[in-house]
């Protein structure tokens, strides 16, 4: 390309209200878009460093973190997600995280738009959990009993994705510490207009042996679910909040991970289950190596789902929002907004 054709790109601000419109309803193309995207990953066409945990003296429950990512083959976007997680917002009646996410033009490296992100960000993790749940039951009984430990915004985009994907289940099986949470999620399942009967569990005992799909998404910091028991009827787990369980619980299941070296860091309960065992042979692979057939999952034992969640992820889906948005005429541009283009003035 001669110098002459690149320009820098108009910058566009897109808000929660227009990515909310862009991602409604599109479940099914939504999970193929994620599984398209982390096979690119997977096959190592993405560049993907490890995410940059910015925490507080002052502020130990709070984090920010920067996830940058670049996406190769067709899709050629590359991009931050900066989102912040403060689990204290809750109790103001307010979000725990909150996120914008940046994205970069490939040929001049400037950034050319920047999206509301909590919905890309929500969206991608449901979408890949319940490409996990799919491919993770592909060899044992579809889950008909599915239980919800910790129930806010991320349980609810991963129930409305696997609902959007055909999932209907028998029971919803529901479990939180804050009863204010058990009651936002009963309502929403009710509208959401699920036929499954659904139970509220006061203790996590109770939960976890009446599920065959246990989704995992509190805001816990260290492991607080250790009895192995509780798995014997070996449940499928989604544990997207990644610090729940026991390392013990993981040395005893078929553990599938994202990504084998961003999962093992920051403490998640892999990460522990390496410490405590020495070495990786507790993993068995990646969710790329079950959807490529090089992993076959058991049926006799739990099997853990740990995502770390990759940056690559919400850059596709941004890019999604950003075409649709574009494509409808919607884009609202800050003219302007990058001045100094000339170098001498
Ligand atoms: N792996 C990924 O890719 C990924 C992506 C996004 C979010 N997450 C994680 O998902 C989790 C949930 O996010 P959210 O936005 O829904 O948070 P949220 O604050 O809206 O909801 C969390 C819920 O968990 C409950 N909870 C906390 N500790 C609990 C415990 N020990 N037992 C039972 N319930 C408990 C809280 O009362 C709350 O209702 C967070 O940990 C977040 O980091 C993971």
């Amino acid at each position: 390309m001669t110098t002459a054709q690149v320009t820098v790109p108009p910058f566009a601000v897109i808000g929660g209200a227009q990515v909310r419109c862009a991602l409604q309803g599109r479940e099914h193309q939504l999970v193929q878009l994620v599984e398209a995207t982390y096979r690119l990953h997977s096959a190592g066409e993405s560049v993907n460093p490890p995410s940059y945990f910015l925490r507080f003296p002052d502020r130990p429950s709070a984090r920010i973190i920067a996830l940058p990512a670049s996406i190769g083959g067709p899709v050629r976007v590359d991009g931050l997600k900066w989102i912040s997680s403060f689990p204290a917002n809750v109790a103001a009646g307010i979000p725990r995280a909150s996120a914008v996410l940046i994205l970069n033009d490939h040929d001049t490296g400037y950034p050319f738009a920047c999206l509301e992100s909590s919905i890309i960000s929500a969206t991608r993790t449901a979408a890949l959990a319940a490409s996990a749940a799919d491919w993770l039951s592909r060899d044992r009984p579809r889950p008909a009993r599915a239980g919800f430990f910790g129930v806010g915004l991320i349980a609810r985009y991963i129930h409305t994705f696997l609902a959007g994907t055909g999932w209907s289940f028998d029971e919803i099986g529901v479990h939180d510490l804050s009863a204010d949470s058990v009651a936002g999620f009963r309502g929403y399942l009710e509208q959401s207009g699920t036929a499954a009967r659904i139970t509220v569990h006061d203790r996590a005992e109770q939960l976890i042996r009446s599920s065959d799909l246990v989704i995992f998404a509190t805001v816990a910091g260290q492991p607080h679910v250790s009895d192995l028991r509780w798995f014997g009827h070996d449940p499928l787990v989604l544990h997207v909040s990644l610090r729940d369980l026991a390392p013990q619980i993981l040395l005893a299941s078929t553990n599938v991970v994202d990504d084998v070296e961003h999962c093992l860091k920051a403490d998640t309960s892999p990460h522990l289950a390496e410490q405590l065992s020495g070495n990786r042979d507790f993993l068995a692979g990646t969710l790329d190596d079950v959807m490529a057939g090089r992993v076959v999952v058991p049926a006799d034992r739990p099997v853990v789902f740990s995502p770390f969640g990759l940056g690559v992820l919400d850059l596709a889906v941004g890019r999604y929002v950003y075409d649709e948005v574009a494509r409808t005429g919607g884009l609202h541009i800050i003219d302007d907004f990058f001045h100094e283009l000339r170098r001498y003035g």
